[in-house]
């Protein structure tokens, strides 16, 4: 882990309940956590319930969305806009998962859209990159990260890094309990960043890159370890409070 101040991001996907929400933010306070970005994506119907628990019970959690229009309004029946996140507190959404590329078609283009309309509205966008088995199989793992980097370069600069974070999340790794190992990960990482260097060193020193993909509380020291690794976003083992706590813990004690 670098300089970076590390954030360590859950993604609940389509599970979670209220019970769940109020538990996280009475479980994560400042006592707990204090010295990393800790970050809850629900389903977007409970934003608004963590946004309203993580006041009243004072906790730390950031509050972000899974997902975001990359329309401001109108007839787009069943999306979300920036702006509804924004009055219900968000501070993040996560744009590109591999499993909205997948499962619901989006393109490098649309999520480089989400990206712009996120960011310029003040919402962190959290852009996902990653490759499958058979890309990794085929040598063409950078050629994907480098597409999906490129469109957001295209559409919103190089200065769009600034304020945005970046997930490495190998597809072959999520949900699968199959990890990268540090190294792979480190490597990628290491990708990633050089790539930006190349349109633009300082920013490429100052952005995030978080690592997602079966992380859990006994493989997230040595990730951390990595110099590039800033970072997790954790699906399964952020469903459990335990778990996710260690995974906190792990990047604290990292820094
Ligand atoms: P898992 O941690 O369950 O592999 O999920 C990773 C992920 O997709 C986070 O966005």
């Amino acid at each position: 882990m670098s300089q970076l101040k590390p954030l360590i991001a859950g993604n609940w996907k389509m599970n979670g309940n209220k019970s769940l929400i109020s538990e996280f933010a009475q479980e994560f306070n400042s006592q707990a956590i204090n010295e990393i970005d800790v970050l809850i994506c629900p389903p977007s119907i409970y934003v608004d319930e963590l946004a309203k628990q993580v006041d009243a019970h004072e906790s730390v959690l950031n509050v972000g969305a899974q997902n975001v229009s990359e329309q401001a309004s109108g007839a787009f029946t069943g999306e979300i806009s920036v702006d509804m996140l924004k009055e219900v507190k968000a501070s993040f959404a996560i744009v590109g998962h591999s499993e909205r590329r997948a499962i619901f078609g989006e393109s490098p283009q649309l999520v480089a859209q989400k990206y712009k309309q996120a960011l310029v509205n003040d919402i962190t966008p959290i852009l996902c990159t990653g490759e499958t088995e058979q890309e990794r199989e085929d040598d063409k793992t950078f050629d994907v990260i480098a597409k999906d980097i490129n469109a957001v370069v295209e559409l919103a600069g190089i200065e769009s890094f600034k304020n945005g974070v970046i997930a490495y999340e190998p597809v072959w790794a999520i949900g699968t309990g199959k990890s990268a190992t540090p190294e792979q990960a480190q490597a990628v990482h290491r990708f990633i960043r050089g790539h930006l260097a190349k349109y633009d060193a300082e920013v490429a020193q100052g952005v995030r890159i978080l690592y997602g993909g079966s992380v859990n509380e006994n493989n997230a020291a040595e990730l951390f370890k990595q110099n590039d690794i800033n970072g997790a976003l954790v699906g399964g083992a952020s469903l459990v409070s335990d778990k996710f706590m260690t995974i906190c813990n792990n990047a604290q004690s990292s820094k």
